[in-house]
């Protein structure tokens, strides 16, 4: 029997121009996941001390030897691994970009165990994303991303890890990128582990703030503020930034906070700080912003699939800021990708 390939479905495939063919090339779903089942399976890692027999290497990893083997002759059939010898196989080039010690990190992206290999897995609900306007990762885990892995210590782990370094590629812009140096209180909306408010702080020894984030959030914001000697100058405080927020802040941070929110509730949050802010408060918007429409579209997507959140262009973001109150004051990106937008309180129409 001929097993069905996306190929057939296209009439004619061979009489049809090449860009038929690289779209069905795009669409292939073997591909991806025989690469993803090498990294989950650290099939790279157990060739890493020499060419192995397949039924020695399945024996060592607990995995079928037959299946095993068919999946490494596809994998050498498309450039990854090497056969030494009939059922013998090693490492080539590309294959050590799957050791789980290289620098690129693609093996830990790929683990479909991990936290970024189980959001690809939820994209194959995309259209349903499209037909609801919905998030789909429950559609794959059954409950919502933040509830999945907050019960998951390695998949927490690895989401701290992952906030610790995106957070960490914007630091440097947000304190550069704006004029800190007239700011008494800054009020960190959404602020997370009080990475960016300590450094901050640090950076602009006047200057004084808040965190409020989610309580346990917060707990380990109050840790590292006591553990940088910043508790004289800054506090931490647990709630939810859909309700009020403490007033008399000069400067209301969202960093990195909007983006996971659809545009309803991202009005509420830019509203909440309009009214904590008052009639000189200022809204500071930071977001890592892809200038490729290719890399832009990309974590859009990812980013509905995930959460329904949105990627905004700066218009976008106006359009919402007005709908609370605010508007545009300056926009700018800043040398690491990161946008600053400072909103204030529209004037009285
Ligand atoms: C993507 S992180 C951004 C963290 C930080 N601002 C940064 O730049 O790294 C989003 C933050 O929003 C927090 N958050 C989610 N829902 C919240 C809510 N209802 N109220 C307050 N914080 C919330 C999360 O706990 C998380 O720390």
């Amino acid at each position: 029997m001929e097993l069905p390939d996306a190929r057939d479905h296209i009439a004619g495939i061979a009489d049809v121009p090449d860009a038929s063919r690289d779209v069905t090339r795009l669409a292939d779903a073997i591909w991806p996941h025989a690469v993803r089942a090498a990294a989950t399976l650290r099939l790279a890692d157990h060739l890493a001390d020499g060419a192995k027999d397949v039924k020695d290497l399945a024996a060592r990893m607990g995995l079928d030897p037959d299946a095993l083997g068919r999946l490494l002759a596809y994998l050498v059939s498309h450039g990854v691994f090497h056969r030494a010898a009939p059922g013998v196989y090693d490492l080539n080039p590309a294959a050590r970009l799957l050791l789980d010690d290289h620098p690129a990190r693609l093996r830990a992206r790929l683990d479909q165990d991990g936290l970024a290999g189980r959001l690809d897995r939820a994209a194959a609900f995309l259209a349903d994303a499209v037909r609801t306007g919905e998030p789909v990762y429950e559609s794959a885990y059954g409950r919502p991303y933040y509830e999945d892995i907050a019960d998951d210590p390695r998949l927490l782990a690895e989401f701290d890890g992952f906030a610790h370094w995106y957070t960490g590629r914007s630091v440097a812009d947000v304190i550069e990128g704006y004029q800190w140096g007239r700011v008494g209180t800054v009020v960190d909306v959404g602020g997370g582990s009080g990475m960016l408010l300590t450094r901050l702080l640090q950076a602009y020894p006047r200057l004084r703030g808040v965190l409020i984030d989610l309580p346990s959030s917060a707990a380990k914001a109050e840790a590292a503020f006591d553990a940088a000697g910043l508790s004289g100058r800054c506090e931490a405080i647990g709630g939810s930034f859909f309700d009020p927020l403490p007033r008399g802040g000069d400067v209301y941070l969202l960093s990195g906070v909007l983006i996971d929110w659809d545009d309803q509730s991202a009005t509420t949050i830019l509203r909440r700080c309009a009214e904590a802010g008052g009639a000189h408060g200022r809204v500071l918007v930071a977001e890592q912003w892809e200038v490729d429409e290719a890399a832009f579209t990309d974590e859009d997507l990812r980013i509905l699939v995930l959460v329904g959140g949105r990627v905004r262009t700066p218009e976008h973001l106006g359009t919402l800021a007005a709908r609370a109150g605010l508007t545009v004051l300056t926009t700018r990106l800043n040398p690491r990708g990161v946008r600053l937008v400072e909103l204030g309180p529209a004037p009285a129409a």
